[in-house]
């Protein structure tokens, strides 16, 4: 079994990766990733001997690069992680969002369709359905629910499910699609809540919280989100979507009070900033789909995973220090600077 796994020196992508070489010796997997800001090379580090594995810089928007290396590699999978993943950028740039985000989509099934796999999986998000409100804790999000985009990231991701479906509907093409809530955990990049929040804290500066901090997300431990994945590719029905979220909605202002209380630091780091533009309230999955079909379940609790994910931040502070001391710095004091 061969597959290519695009955007593996990114955060889930990289923590897919080393799962499936540790889970299935026998399988080749092949990063193929552009290296943009987001991806990190020495994150791959550990793998980077291992005969199992290969890594190929280039973008998947290359079309030529694309080609050629299906024709060396003859994949039997494609699992599609590459993507602009940060919402903040999208609102200060959403072109690039559009290319990587749907064209790269695109460039990857035409890929498959010449090629021929047994698998083309979409790693989408439960950003598509826009958000829920805070005072319904009855409503979750199941893959019925509308698509109903807020921010030029979610509404790229949803176009690209849309022509992920159209390739299942019009050609075939064996297509899966997961949506999935927010992950926390090792290789987190730290532009996101928890790991901005960590380093910050860590360097005892100001915890920026957005608006009220109320807004709610769904956490969900990496690992468990891979492991969801590794299910669909290989159980799960082609043309169909599975949401998955562990049911674990945490408001920002409780898991960044969470996080000090973890260091030992002063809640008085926290200064509340302008709030988002567009700013999604609360995200909720309902993941009885995947659990009814597949057996999914989450095994790492938020108590658990929060330790574990501040460890790593503490015993591998040369990751991200190096990610924060560079070209990072223009990216914060544009977005923070002024709040
Ligand atoms: P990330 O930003 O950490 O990593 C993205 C990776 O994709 C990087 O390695 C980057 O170099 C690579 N990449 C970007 N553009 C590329 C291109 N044109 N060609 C090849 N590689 C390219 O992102 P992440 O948080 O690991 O998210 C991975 C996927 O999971 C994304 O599709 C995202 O939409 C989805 N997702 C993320 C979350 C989350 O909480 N982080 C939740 C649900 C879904
Ligand atoms: O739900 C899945 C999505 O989760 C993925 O599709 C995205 O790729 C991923 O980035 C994530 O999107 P969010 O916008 O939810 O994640 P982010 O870490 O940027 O923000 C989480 C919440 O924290 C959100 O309500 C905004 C808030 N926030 C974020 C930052 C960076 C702050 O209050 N302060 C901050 O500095």
């Amino acid at each position: 079994m061969t597959i290519i796994v695009t955007g593996g020196a990114g955060f889930i992508g990289s923590n897919f990766v080393f799962h499936m070489l540790n889970k299935y010796p026998d399988y080749r997997i092949i990063c193929l990733d552009s290296l943009t800001y987001a991806g990190n090379l020495s994150t791959l580090a550990p793998v980077m001997d291992n005969p199992c594995f290969r890594f190929v810089k280039a973008s998947i928007t290359d079309r030529e690069a694309v080609f050629k290396l299906f024709e060396e590699e003859k994949p039997d999978m494609v699992v599609n992680f590459a993507a602009e993943s940060h919402v903040d950028r999208s609102i200060e740039n959403p072109g690039i969002f559009l290319e990587t985000n749907i064209m790269g989509t695109q460039i990857m099934m035409d890929a498959c369709r010449k090629y021929g796999i047994t698998r083309y999986h979409q790693v989408s998000t439960d950003e598509v359905y826009g958000d829920l409100p805070l005072d319904r804790p009855d409503l979750f999000f199941t893959e019925e629910t509308p698509i109903h985009t807020s921010s030029p990231y979610s509404a790229s991701k949803a176009s690209a499910d849309l022509l992920v479906l159209a390739y299942y509907r019009t050609y075939g093409l064996p297509v899966t699609i997961s949506r999935c809530s927010n992950n926390y955990g090792p290789y987190h990049f730290p532009e996101k809540l928890i790991p901005l929040m960590i380093a910050n804290a860590l360097n005892d500066k100001p915890l920026p919280v957005y608006g009220t901090g109320e807004n709610v997300r769904d956490w969900l431990y990496v690992e468990d989100h891979c492991k969801a994945i590794d299910l669909i590719i290989h159980k799960g029905r082609t043309g169909e979507v599975y949401n998955i979220g562990g049911h674990n909605e945490m408001a920002n202002i409780d898991i960044v009070k969470i996080i000090c209380k973890e260091l030992n630091k002063p809640e008085s780091l926290i200064t509340y900033v302008t709030d988002r533009k567009g700013h999604d309230m609360r995200y909720a999955i309902d993941p009885a789909k995947i659990h009814n079909e597949l057996g999914w379940l989450p095994e790492t609790r938020f108590a658990d995973g929060i330790k574990k994910t501040i460890k790593w931040y503490l015993e591998n502070r040369e990751w991200w220090e190096t990610i924060i001391s560079g070209e990072y710095q223009n990216y914060y004091e544009k977005m923070y600077g002024n709040r």
